[in-house]
């Protein structure tokens, strides 16, 4: 008796499932949402989480985010015909080129290729506390006839205002909005019409479109395109802050970086008072542009003579230390390297390089303890570029050489002195590209001497006294007495 009603019970239930089938909760609950897991370092996807990215190797990254189920039939096949833009003959369209508006910020124009362009999208990215907003807010705030509208997701208009007083100049067109909805941003934007726009930063931004929580590669992306189409449709520079991951990288997409037109990096020793602006990617532009600020307690400075800036705590009669020029675009750059060579306490001798990279100072050490017959494996060696730059060219080669060779025999350097050139592993000099710019540099600071690689014809800049020499040997010669 029991079990029959049992039995009866459960049939009803069956039953009144099956009908509630039919009724649009259940229809929702059956309806599939399509979902995949993004890792959320390198946008890799994959139908099923995962624990270690095979793409990045990162762990527990892996997140699901919903996507929109897209219609089955393809676009092409249900086009009525024309509409929106026409294709048009290359030869027939009237390029005006890119106008450019200055941004008041001579560093700031100078990477983005000469100024901004309108309709362009910029990306920032950077460590926190780097200086990212004090760049942006600055820059808003300075240009006085154009309307600007400063989107902030991370502060308040309180908050902003304390660092705008901060930074000492009266704004009198710069509108402050904190938001992180998307959609309500692009309302106010429509209300106000600003002619630049600065989203703070494009992690905290979401739109309803997607469930997807902000920060999200869905929603970085999606909001990305959003901002794209406004700036390329309205013909108005839209600024984005994008926080960096661990390794340095624009956290989140990569494809963020290629949805956009320009992307720089600001980066620089926290701790330091010098900012470094870089181009990584420019369609308007050269990638390899720099701009140099100072962080001041009233905001960025600009520094206009980065070189001096480099030398102004040169320090002579000291050993181990030596000038080399290196290209930071299309700027030389006077760069400070110093040595220190000590004798090491336990088994395995230390190496540690700052700024410079770690590899290229092993080799260089192999090439002096081979050909200078100087015996480093006993050794520390430390080497340290000064202001915090980091530096990629193989012109400082022999500068760094000259360094730990000093320090290694406590000699001083010839004063005054600039040492460029590559140094080959049989301890050969080569001559580096833009040789005759940074010899000019040097001579424009006011250096004496200046020992370079030899080359087919002899180099001459002004009154300074060139020595060429075809071995790091040779060149050891004129700088150590
Ligand atoms: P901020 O622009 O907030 O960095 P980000 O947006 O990249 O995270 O910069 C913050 C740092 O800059 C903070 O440590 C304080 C310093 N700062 C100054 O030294 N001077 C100033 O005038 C301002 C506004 C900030
Ligand atoms: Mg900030």
């Amino acid at each position: 008796m029991h079990g029959r009603t049992h039995r009866r019970n459960n049939f009803d239930h069956r039953k009144d499932l099956i009908q509630n089938r039919n009724t649009t909760f259940a229809k929702k609950l059956l309806a599939k949402q399509k979902t995949v897991f993004y890792c959320q370092n390198c946008g890799a996807e994959s139908p099923k989480w995962v624990g270690k990215c095979p793409a990045c190797g990162e762990w527990n990254t892996y997140l699901e985010e919903v996507v929109s189920p897209s219609s089955a039939v393809p676009a092409w096949a249900t086009s009525k015909g024309k509409s929106g833009n026409a294709p048009t003959l290359l030869n027939e369209i009237t390029a005006e080129k890119h106008k450019r508006e200055s941004s008041g910020d001579e560093e700031l124009d100078r990477v983005l290729g000469g100024g901004i362009v309108p309709g362009s999208l910029i990306l920032i990215g950077g460590e926190p506390g780097i200086g990212k907003s004090t760049l942006l807010l600055q820059l808003a705030i300075r240009l006085k006839e154009q309307k600007v509208l400063y989107v902030s997701g991370e502060e308040s208009p309180q908050q902003i205002k304390l660092r705008a007083d901060r930074l000492g100049i009266v704004a009198t067109s710069c509108y402050l909005l904190s938001e992180t909805s998307l959609d309500d941003i692009f309302n106010h934007v429509a209300e106000l019409g600003p002619n630049l726009l600065v989203i703070d930063s494009i992690q905290t931004l979401h739109t309803s479109k997607l469930e997807a929580a902000p920060g999200s590669i869905t929603q970085v992306r999606e909001c990305t395109g959003q901002l794209m189409q406004y700036a390329k449709q309205n013909n108005v520079p839209v600024f984005l802050i994008g926080h960096i991951n661990k390794e340095g990288n624009i956290a989140g997409p990569k494809v963020l970086e290629h949805m956009v037109d320009t992307v720089l990096q600001f980066e620089g020793d926290r701790n330091m008072t010098y900012r470094i602006l870089r181009t990584i990617k420019n369609r308007f532009g050269s990638t390899s542009e720099l701009g140099i600020y100072k962080m001041q307690g009233d905001g960025l400075e600009e520094v206009k003579n980065p070189s001096e800036m480099l030398l102004s705590e040169q320090s002579e009669g000291t050993s181990g230390v030596a000038i080399g020029a290196s290209m930071e675009g299309n700027r030389p750059l006077l760069i400070e390297v110093q040595a220190l060579v000590s004798p090491a306490t336990f088994g395995t001798p230390q190496r540690s390089a700052t700024g410079f990279d770690i590899k290229r100072l092993h080799m260089l050490l192999a090439v002096l303890e081979k050909r200078m017959g100087i015996r480093l494996s006993t050794q520390d060696v430390f080497l340290n570029i000064t202001g915090g730059i980091k530096v990629n060219d193989t012109s400082l080669d022999l500068a760094v050489c000259a360094a730990v060779y000093s320090s290694f025999h406590d000699l001083e350097m010839l004063e005054n002195t600039c040492v460029i050139g590559e140094v080959g592993l049989g301890g050969e000099l080569r001559r580096v590209n833009r040789l005759e710019n940074r010899v000019a540099e040097a001579q424009k600071l006011g250096f004496e001497n200046a020992i370079i690689p030899s080359g087919p014809e002899k180099l001459k800049v002004g009154s300074l006294k060139i020595k060429e020499g075809k071995l790091v040997k040779e060149a050891f010669g004129f700088l150590f007495k």
